[in-house]
């Protein structure tokens, strides 16, 4: 049963997905690129959040394929308009049957690194691809977010702390906060050719569309912080460090991986 610590019936989720479409959809849309996606494919998006990536995806394959994009709360998705070829489903990857086999692309963003399942997942996959099909997971490692400039050193310090408390929540939800980096490893230990990925990460300053992704993940999970021993006024002093044009800090970095089923060479 998913423990997903930032549930999208939460206020707090248009902000989370429009941040993560504007800053980190442009990478994605290149690494998915890269597996030659085009006409006719079959694609599943799993935990297709606001949809932006799954339209896209419907976008690239056209009339003559299909995108199914699942995802355990599909209501952000599903109120956008999506073309015919789109599917949107109400799933939950760790443990109802598959929407679908022999997939062409399989593509997750942000999902897995919540999943404590998430080794049995990749193989589930996985094993969803037609032999030579792509599997893309995008993940980040939330280990390495080095402030780059600041007010001062306490700056530094209120902002290493809160954030660690907000991992500390992740992992006390089943989270791999670092699961970007262990990505590689895991599709090469699956089985999957080809592997490769590449890493986007950018600057946020403060009072920036990008730091506004703390914010909602703040707010959504105060109660939470508090049951660690944050105070209210060190969640204030950070919330308005976030608004502090001298304060730079760079993004979670983005890990996009791809990999191939083994076996036949895709015909397209
Ligand atoms: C951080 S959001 C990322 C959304 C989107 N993939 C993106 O990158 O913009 C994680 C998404 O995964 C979904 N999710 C969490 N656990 C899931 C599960 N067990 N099965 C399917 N979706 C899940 C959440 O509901 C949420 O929409």
């Amino acid at each position: 049963m998913s423990r997903y610590l930032f549930d999208n019936t939460a206020v707090q989720t248009a902000g989370r997905f429009s941040v993560l479409e504007a800053r980190y959809d442009t990478a994605s849309r290149a690494a998915l690129e890269r597996t030659g996606v085009g006409p006719g494919w079959r694609c599943l998006e799993v935990g297709g959040g606001g949809g932006s990536l799954g339209n896209w995806l419907g976008e690239r394959v056209g009339p003559d394929g299909e995108v199914a994009v699942t995802d355990i709360d599909p209501a952000r998705a599903a109120s956008r308009p999506t073309a015919a070829n789109v599917r949107v489903l109400r799933h939950d990857i760790t443990h109802d049957p598959l929407p679908g086999d022999g997939f062409d692309l399989v593509h997750a963003r942000l999902v897995l690194l919540h999943l404590p399942e998430r080794l049995r997942v990749l193989e589930l996959l996985a094993g969803a691809l037609r032999p030579g099909g792509w599997l893309v997971l995008e993940d980040f490692d939330c280990g390495w977010i080095p402030v780059l400039a600041a007010p001062d050193d306490n700056a530094v310090l209120l902002f290493e702390r809160l954030h660690a408390s907000l991992m500390a929540l992740l992992e006390r939800a089943g989270a791999e906060p670092r699961w970007g980096r262990q990505v590689v490893g895991a599709m090469l230990r699956a089985g999957l050719d080809e592997v490769t990925a590449t890493t986007y990460a950018e600057t946020w300053q403060g009072g920036g569309e990008g730091i506004g992704l703390h914010r909602v993940n703040t707010v959504q999970v105060a109660d939470g912080l508090a049951e660690l021993g944050v105070g209210s006024d060190e969640v204030a002093a950070f919330l308005a460090l976030l608004d502090d044009p001298r304060f730079v800090v760079s993004s979670y970095p983005l890990i996009s991986a791809l990999g191939r089923r083994p076996g036949e060479e895709s015909p397209r």
